[in-house]
């Protein structure tokens, strides 16, 4: 097991390009299950969660291929696939449920394991098969397992209202959809950017969608598809993540790669926090500029200021001039990272989904302990910034979603490494 040292205190300077957005490369990797043939989506991370979704379709009677050197991955799918996703892979990859959607619509049935509760929060798929079933899935959950079928062998359209807006939950019944007998208007959709470039996938294999990046999507649905060629979105919380780190004290950071558009509620806290940002050919610069201005933050679904984001900007706050309050609403448990923040120095009181952050003039480096994604990327935040040594442990977590982020970090003069425990 791999743990990340860091020795802090130096204010990182250059530029880092962003990957490809894991959020986007699973769905729209699952979604070649929608179409026999061969498939290649272009610009995926070499990611865990990604090779574990890979392994999955393999398992499935794919033939999946990753060219790194490309940044490609090419999928053969089969006239007939085995409709299952054991447990053993769900249980390592949530987004696993991902395959649920495509494998109904178009094999007329699936066997996928329930995924079981997550570090964050309990995260039930109850949008997702209350979706399903609107579409004429027949759903029943037995020994841990979703057991889904289409009765007629083919779904049908239908209006359906999400109860709260979900992103997976929106992709999953959006691709089920997309061949189904008919049209859909599913409401209270998700309008994160990662949903609208899986329409627009969608939409490049014979689908045919309107609204996407709206709460409202309308969905004719065809007979079949065409295999995808698709190239997916760069990853705005890797981009988010770099744009804080530039945005500590002395930082001078340029984020290439990156959409500002898909980023605009964290860069209106990161200028409220007193950052100098600026659009830049191919990307954003950030400059932080002494110690940050205490300000307030609420998560919420998109456009709100994004949950994956909430534990990295907490660090920032940490080291403001005041109080600061953050209030997480989409999970009910993510705030894992604010014991080990404290260990490292910062002044965090917790009371349910609200954190009052005091900010204090410097942190100090210690032995801390990653429990989920992002929190482990604001523990590298907090390192950078922190005096001394910091060593983080259990970064697998960290390599779920962040491609080898010890070497983006370094060039920007970060003292950062991987060693094995
Ligand atoms: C996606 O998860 C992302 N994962 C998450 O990123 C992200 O935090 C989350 O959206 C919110 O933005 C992927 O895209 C693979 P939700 P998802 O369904 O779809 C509740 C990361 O760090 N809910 O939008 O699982 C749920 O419990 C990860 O990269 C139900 O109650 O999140 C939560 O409180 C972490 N019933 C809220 O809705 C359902 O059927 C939002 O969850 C579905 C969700």
């Amino acid at each position: 097991m791999d743990k990340i040292v860091v020795e802090g205190g130096v204010p990182l300077r250059g530029s880092v390009d962003v990957s490809g957005a894991k959020n986007a490369a699973l769905p729209v990797i699952a979604a070649a299950l929608l179409a026999e043939g061969d498939h290649v989506v272009r610009n995926v991370p070499d990611l865990a969660d990604v090779r574990t979704l890979g392994k999955l379709l393999g398992h499935m009677g794919c033939a999946v291929e990753r060219s790194a050197a490309a940044r490609a991955m090419s999928l053969r799918v089969p006239a007939a696939v085995r409709p299952e996703a054991p447990y053993e892979l769900v249980k390592t990859m949530r987004a696993s449920v991902l395959v649920l959607g495509p494998l109904v619509a178009r094999w007329g049935k699936a066997r996928v394991s329930l995924p079981g509760g997550c570090a964050i929060g309990a995260r039930p798929i109850d949008q997702h098969l209350k979706g399903l079933t609107a579409l004429g899935a027949e759903i029943r959950l037995e020994h841990g397992y979703v057991e889904a079928t289409a009765p007629r062998g083919r779904l049908r359209g239908a209006v359906f209202t999400f109860d709260g807006q979900t992103v997976t939950g929106t992709e999953n019944v959006m691709m089920a959809a997309a061949l189904a007998d008919g049209r859909s208007v599913l409401r209270n959709c998700a309008r994160e950017p990662e949903v609208a470039d899986l329409a627009a996938a969608l939409v490049r294999m014979g689908a045919r969608i309107e609204g996407a990046g709206t709460d409202e999507l309308r969905i004719e649905g065809v007979s079949t598809l065409r295999p995808l060629d698709h190239t997916v979105i760069p990853d705005r919380i890797e981009a988010g993540t770099f744009l804080v780190a530039g945005a500590l004290p002395g930082g001078d950071v340029t984020v290439a790669g990156c959409v500002p558009a898909h980023l605009e509620a964290l860069l209106e806290k990161l200028r409220a926090v007193g950052a100098e940002i600026a659009e830049v050919r191919g990307g954003l610069r950030v400059v932080g500029d002494g110690r940050p201005r205490p300000v307030d933050v609420k998560t919420a679904p998109h456009p709100g200021f994004p949950t994956d984001m909430q534990a990295q900007l907490m660090v920032l706050l940490c080291l403001a001039e005041g109080s600061s309050k953050i209030t997480e609403t989409v999970f009910e448990n993510r705030f894992m990272h604010v014991q080990e923040l404290q260990r490292l120095g910062g002044d965090i009181a917790v009371d349910g989904k609200i954190a009052i952050v005091k900010g204090v003039p410097v942190l100090s480096g210690a032995p801390v302990m990653a429990s989920d994604l992002r929190a482990s990327a604001a523990l590298v935040l907090a390192a950078l910034a922190a005096r001394g040594t910091t060593e983080i442990q259990r970064v697998y977590h960290l390599d779920r979603g962040y491609e080898r982020i010890e070497q983006k970090l370094a060039p920007l003069g970060a003292r950062i490494r991987r060693e094995k425990t």
